[in-house]
């Protein structure tokens, strides 16, 4: 089973995406790390994020076993993630690598902004999941504070849309639902309510499969 999970940043996507593969014993790939780990490359390296050729180079060199997620969301690196990701040779340099994760037996959850688009297309259960931008900042707030980081909402707010314009608006892979996506708006609903919803949908595609 492969289960696809897109949405704008802090919709919750990750932490679902988690939780998801966790109750159905799947493997779980956040794509996002992979543009994050080339964004990080490139600054290490000394380039402007939107250096094509380093950028393109970082793609095809980067080796996601030895990945440091917490350097991975630091806050340089969150901005130029989204800049790399606009760059149609890097999308194509890390699309192998996704889409034999999303082979790998018994099943795999992976979240991202093109997941269900260009990554699975033939996905088992897409999911599209979104929150207001107020929500999404606030909980991107907490997030960081709990990890002992000052952070104003505003600025985050502003960030947050600086990011998802640009991850919409691309020409390359653009963030957005699938046809054959479920809405999941969790506005309103803390992570266990999201969970549950999330798994009512999986269930209903996986019951009207059998059916049908
Ligand atoms: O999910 P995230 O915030 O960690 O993603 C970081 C950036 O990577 C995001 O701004 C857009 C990009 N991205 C993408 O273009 N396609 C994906 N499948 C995942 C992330």
């Amino acid at each position: 089973m492969i289960i696809a999970i897109d949405g704008p940043a802090a919709s919750g996507k990750g932490t679902l995406a988690r939780r998801i593969a966790s109750h159905y014993g799947l493997h779980h790939l956040d794509t996002g790390l992979l543009y994050r780990a080339v964004a990080k490359a490139v600054l290490d390296a000394g380039y402007p994020a939107d250096n094509v050729a380093h950028a393109t180079a970082a793609a095809a060199a980067i080796d996601p076993e030895k990945f440091d997620e917490s350097a991975l969301k630091a806050e340089a690196v969150t901005e130029a993630s989204s800049v790399v990701a606009a760059i149609p040779q890097v999308r194509q340099a890390l699309l192998d690598y996704q889409r034999t994760f999303a082979a790998r037996a018994p099943g795999a959850v992976l979240d991202g902004r093109d997941v269900g688009t260009v990554i699975a297309p033939a996905a088992d259960v897409k999911l599209f999941v979104t929150a207001s931008a107020q929500v999404r900042a606030a909980r991107r707030v907490a997030e960081l504070q709990g990890r002992g980081v000052e952070a104003d909402e505003q600025d985050i707010l502003a960030d947050l849309s600086r990011r998802d314009e640009r991850d919409s608006q691309r020409e390359a892979a653009p963030l957005k639902p699938a046809p054959d996506a479920h809405l999941l708006d969790t506005t309103h609903l803390d992570i266990d309510a999201a969970f549950r919803a999330a798994v009512a949908i999986i269930e209903a595609v996986r019951t009207g499969r059998k059916r049908g």
